[in-house]
């Protein structure tokens, strides 16, 4: 927290930005504290489209949250239609490259011909306002037109990371009770087709709420296609009219649910709105990337996260943006594939997670250095804490000391971003994703809700509600109010921990739940141990994050097996491979150690702290005074890795 660490904005960059200086961001915050109402109001008339007004800006019973209530717009006619008649018309609006090299280049109004068509295609399967689709495909450029066409149509759409298993594609379309499974024959990834299809067929053997299958054809790979079910895309693409207009949803329509990990083995269903959530990707893109008509902009998530919903889709498409979009691994066919890209398209802003830049700085300064990247102007992060050396590293590496780096904190929960530097105005500190946006009042608060002094950690809240918060949890509003919003009365529970520093400047610490963090995505305990107990030879999981200097935390998993005669070594690797296939790739665990038994207290529960612990010093500290078993925590220690 030294002086030496921060940097301010350099002039250049505060000539240009939406938001100038200090006095710029710290007036926007004022007013927005000081009548929310008035703030969010004047923003949402100016950065949207209304078909019809709102009559309310914000209805607050707590939970319960309506912002614009009365108001119908459509997200897609607001991403689309509207630039129709604007000098973006012929602007490219998704620039997408293929792993294997191929492009495209979709501009507005093609866009909205791609969408138009395949929303009616969705309306002559017989879908309405209120079903839902699950969405199950590789980063192709019909991935965003699938979701725009729900969008169109009020269809709810719940995107399912390509990466996760038929078991896990399974449980979401179950929850849902889709409708339709929109897919591809296979995604590439290092230049290897993963099967998605299949995946599907597998899941759908206990779906019987799925009447339709649209597949696209993406790598060419066979596929079964079951008739009756299962139609090609293209064939219903061909024949349908480019007539499709946009409906007027409510604000408060439902515009997708997107699962992620709680603290049980079950995902939640977080739900977004309409209104609310738009309006806030629109303003984060203006305030935090300061994005300009001329921006080419690259976020490099993956579609399947909220950050490739809010920050490739939504964000963009609706603020007008040019939209790189990359199919593929970053390291295909060369560690140097992303910094291609930037001098190829001539990127102007870049947004990638701390796990990809560690890896980059793993792979040497000569991948980046031999590309002119000098097109970059703002270099931003998401999805945990970034490292100071990583971020140095970004810093003068990547940004040769010209382009500020934007921290963003949020989650798949709060929609947009929250708590991050405005560009032209907040001077940045490595490791802190620093101060709140307009309308967002953190805290750091103990258990009872009591704000901690300057520099003490505690948990991270939120006092009021913002337009793109989570309105609840698909079909368990329950859930929704006893995890968030009933810990510390009143007010939004993040999760997370966090310190606020002299400035003012927030320091995110991580979980304080049973939620690992593994390359950026949100992964629970339980449901890893879930998975393990599934196995036969299972008899009791717990498992528990691992600092990775890669991956940030890798999972790591203590089992106790039941009777019989077990080949360790051999059986360790298939309970590796089993959790992949229970979840998905992303979920494998990176060590399993066996024990007789695992560290519990005296009442059951087992002690998570000890095994964390365990793997990250290999010695056990501090109170064990409660553990029914000492025993067990010293053959656990002592216990080489099995893998
Ligand atoms: C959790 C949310 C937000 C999109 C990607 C992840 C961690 C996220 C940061 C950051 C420190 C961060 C938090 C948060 N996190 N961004 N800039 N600095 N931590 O979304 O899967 O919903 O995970 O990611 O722990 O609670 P998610």
């Amino acid at each position: 927290m030294a002086d030496s660490n921060v940097y301010p904005p350099g002039p250049d960059f505060v000539r240009g930005a939406h938001v100038k200086g200090m006095e710029g961001y710290r007036e926007l915050y004022r007013r927005a504290a000081e009548n929310p109402e008035e703030f969010w109001g004047a923003l949402a008339e100016q950065e949207l489209f209304w078909f019809k007004k709102w009559h309310h800006v914000f209805e607050w019973n707590p939970p319960d949250v309506k912002w614009f209530a009365g108001g119908q717009t459509n997200v897609c006619y607001n991403c689309v239609d509207r630039h129709l008649d604007t000098a973006r018309k012929n602007k490219v609006a998704i620039l997408w490259e293929g792993e294997p090299g191929d492009q495209r280049q979709i501009s507005y109004q093609e866009l909205h011909r791609l969408v138009s068509r395949f929303a009616n295609v969705l309306k002559g399967r017989g879908l309405k306002t209120g079903d839902r689709a699950v969405i199950y495909m590789g980063m192709v450029p019909e991935l965003p037109v699938a979701l725009l066409a729900c969008a169109r149509l009020g269809i709810i759409h719940s995107v399912v990371f390509g990466g996760f298993s038929a078991e896990a594609l399974k449980a979401r379309i179950q929850d849902l009770e889709a409708q339709v499974v929109i897919t591809c024959d296979g995604a590439w990834r290092r230049g290897k087709e993963v099967p998605l299809k299949s995946a599907v067929d597998e899941a759908l053997i206990e779906c019987p709420a799925v009447r339709d299958v649209i597949v696209l054809r993406r790598t060419g790979g066979a596929v079964e296609m079951r008739e009756g079910r299962d139609h090609w895309w293209h064939e219903l693409d061909e024949g349908a009219s480019e007539n499709c207009p946009a409906e007027p949803l409510d604000s408060e329509q439902p515009l997708y649910v997107l699962y992620t990990s709680g603290t049980t083995g079950k995902p939640k269903g977080i739900v977004h709105t309409t209104a609310g959530y738009l309006l806030q990707c629109v303003m984060t893109m203006k305030w935090v990337f300061d994005l300009r008509e001329e921006d080419t902009y690259w976020c490099t998530a993956d579609i399947g996260w909220v950050t490739g919903h809010s920050y490739i889709v939504y964000g963009p498409l609706a603020a007008g943006a040019t939209a790189v979009m990359y199919e593929g691994a970053p390291d295909f066919p060369q560690p140097d594939r992303f910094w291609r890209l930037i001098e190829k398209y001539r990127v102007s802003i870049f947004y990638t997670s701390p796990t990809a830049i560690r890896s980059f700085i793993r792979q040497g300064d000569q991948w980046p250095n031999g590309h002119d990247m000098s097109s970059l102007r703002l270099l931003g992060s998401v999805g945990e804490p970034i490292n100071p050396a990583a971020w140095e590293w970004y810093y003068k590496t990547i940004g040769k000391e010209r382009c500020p780096i934007v921290d963003t904190w949020w989650q798949t929960e709060t929609g947009a971003i929250l708590i991050a530097p405005m560009p032209g105005a907040v001077p940045l500190k490595p490791g802190s994703a620093s101060l709140p946006l307009p309308g967002i009042l953190p805290e750091v608060v103990d258990l009872s809700g009591k704000t901690r002094e300057t520099g003490q950690e505690g948990y991270l809240v939120i006092r009021r509600p913002w337009p793109s918060m989570a309105r609840t949890l698909w079909r368990d509003p329950e859930r929704y109010r006893s995890q968030y919003w009933e810990r510390i009365h009143g007010s939004y529970m993040t999760g997370d921990a966090a310190r606020m520093d002299q400035d003012g400047y927030f320091w995110i610490l991580g979980r304080v739940d049973d939620v690992m963090n593994v390359s950026g995505h949100r992964l629970s305990t339980m449901e890893v141990e879930s998975a393990l107990v599934r196995h036969p030879a299972v008899a009791e999981a717990a498992v528990v994050g691992k600092p990775h200097e890669i991956t940030g935390q890798a999972v790591a998993c203590f089992v106790t097996l039941k009777k019989g005669s077990w080949d360790r070594p051999k059986l360790a690797e298939e309970l590796r491979k089993w959790v992949a296939h229970e979840i998905g790739g992303f979920a494998k665990p990176e060590q399993i150690r066996f024990a007789d038994a695992l560290p519990k207290t005296r009442s059951g529960k087992i002690m998570r702290r000890l095994l964390r612990e365990i793997v990250t010093a290999n010695t056990v500290t501090g109170d064990v005074t409660t553990l029914e078993d000492l025993s067990v925590v010293t053959q656990l220690s002592s216990q080489a890795d099995e893998d």
